[in-house]
């Protein structure tokens, strides 16, 4: 760019302008710069800075760039470093001189902060958007299978059964606190950081308070340096998008297993399987395994920006524009994992004999025999005892509990009476009726609640992003 190259007499080094050029990712932000600039200049014709009609030469000329760049006409030439130049330039083959009144009272420092604001501003309600989607699909889901049980695990060892609907409500708990972090990351993006000029603030008497207002912002940054230099925001999307897509990965790693022909508790839907080059015989479960695998890039992308922003002085610093790609795409990532994981999940189709079965094996009730013990009155370290050496029996007889005799039961503890046949799976699980356990009762509570929470009118104050 000549002008900014003012100061020098050897044109720049080819390879040096392609290894700091931005514009190869950063084109993505032009409808937010297109946006700013649109607000900057009337900005500036209202503070009397620039005249009316320069104003409107200006920002004609901007919307006819945005038409270009939407229509796929616009030349993009690398020399021009980044987005905000390219667009610059173009302004000045467009509509001439006056285009360079567009910059007054402006640096690209606080212009590129203000793009990036913008965008993830979008970008977190897109996220939202996605996020109570896909939890609509996991509600579904549980409550397709309201009544099918399976076993709980801690361990990965079946412990007590529950309730499907509960477990999957587990889920929406998590991708609930996921909506709240993006909220959260909201108000700290939601600042407008323009009139920072290049660090200091700008020398002309700009209205920021109506910059806000043009552009959707709540508040305004207090400090100019810090405006300039602070990309926090963006790490704390990312922070966000790393535990959302640690929460994907751990429901696709569930689905990997429920998947397979051991646990075979569910069966994907074809269009979201993928068969094998080789084993006729197979069906993947390739998207859950893709989203496992692209939580790692996600966090990747959080570090490399952690790592770019560690020990950098302040303000403003070249460095800093290697923000862009890794937020780009975790937002890419985290989007079409959400957005596909909401039709695999609401297309799962539950086996519900094999659901059944695994229920009903593997001594899950023994916890609920020791309960039983206590409320016959025994201690429950002592029930546990008992409990233990009956599984132990059990195991070496290769009996389940509902094969054992009354009399082997009381071989183990006179404590026990007929009614030890009333301990069953669907009593274990009635059982827990305690806000947040897995008793049909209060799985219903929590289904009724997850539903209302989902509801687009539910914390409206911020009508497009949902937070309030
Ligand atoms: N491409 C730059 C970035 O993304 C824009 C800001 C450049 N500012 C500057 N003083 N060179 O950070």
């Amino acid at each position: 760019m000549s002008h900014i190259r003012g100061r020098f007499q050897k044109a720049a080094d080819e390879l040096a302008v392609k290894y700091t050029s931005s514009l190869p990712f950063d084109w993505r932000l032009y409808p937010y710069d297109i946006r700013g600039s649109i607000a900057h200049v009337r900005m500036l014709a209202k503070q009397g800075i620039i005249s009316q009609e320069e104003a409107e030469v200006i920002t004609d000329g901007l919307a006819s760039i945005r038409e270009e760049l939407e229509q796929g006409k616009f030349e993009f030439k690398l020399e021009l470093e980044d987005i905000h130049m390219a667009i610059e330039a173009r302004l000045g083959e467009l509509v001439g001189e006056v285009a360079g009144k567009l910059h007054t009272a402006r640096s690209r420092n606080d212009q590129v902060a203000l793009d990036m604001r913008l965008f993830v501003k979008e970008a977190i309600s897109e996220t939202l958007a996605s996020l109570r989607q896909f939890q609509q699909a996991l509600i579904s889901l549980a409550e397709e299978n309201k009544s099918v049980v399976i076993p709980g695990y801690t361990h990965l060892q079946p412990a007590q059964p529950v309730l499907l609907a509960h477990h999957l409500l587990a889920y929406f708990e998590m991708f609930q606190r996921d909506v709240e972090r993006f909220c959260d990351c909201l108000k700290r993006t939601d600042v407008m950081p323009l009139g920072s000029g290049a660090l200091a603030g700008v020398t002309y008497n700009v209205d920021r308070e109506f910059l806000a207002g043009e552009l959707g912002f709540s508040q305004i940054s207090p400090n100019s340096i810090d405006a300039v230099s602070d990309r926090d925001f963006v790490i704390e999307y990312g922070a966000a998008a790393s535990l959302c897509m640690m929460h994907l990965s751990r429901l696709a790693e569930e689905i990997i297993l429920w998947s397979g022909a051991e646990f075979s508790f569910i069966e994907l839907d074809e269009a979201y399987a993928t068969g094998s080059s080789l084993m006729p015989q197979k069906k993947n479960p390739d998207v859950a395994e893709v989203a496992r695998g692209k939580t790692g890039r996600v966090y990747g992308n959080l570090l490399s920006l952690l790592v770019t922003m560690k020990a950098l002085p302040l303000s403003y610093n070249r460095d800093m524009q290697e923000d862009k790609d890794g937020l780009f795409d975790t937002i890419d990532t985290l989007l079409s994992t959400l957005g596909v994981f909401t039709g695999m999940v609401k297309t799962i189709k539950v086996k519900v004999e094999n659901t059944e079965r695994a229920a009903s094996q593997g001594y899950l009730l023994a916890t609920d025999l020791a309960d039983y013990l206590v409320r016959k009155g025994g201690t429950f370290r002592n029930a546990h005892g008992i409990v233990a050496r009956l599984v132990s029996y059990a195991v070496e007889k290769d009996k389940s509990f509902g094969e054992l005799s009354l009399s082997e039961f009381k071989s183990f503890s006179p404590l026990f009476g007929e009614d030890v046949k009333s301990v069953t799976v669907a009593s274990s699980i009635a059982a827990r009726d305690v806000i947040g356990g897995t008793a049909p009762r209060q799985v219903e509570k929590a289904l009724a609640a997850a539903k209302k929470m989902v509801r687009p009118d539910f914390k409206r104050v911020n009508k497009k992003s949902g937070c309030s």
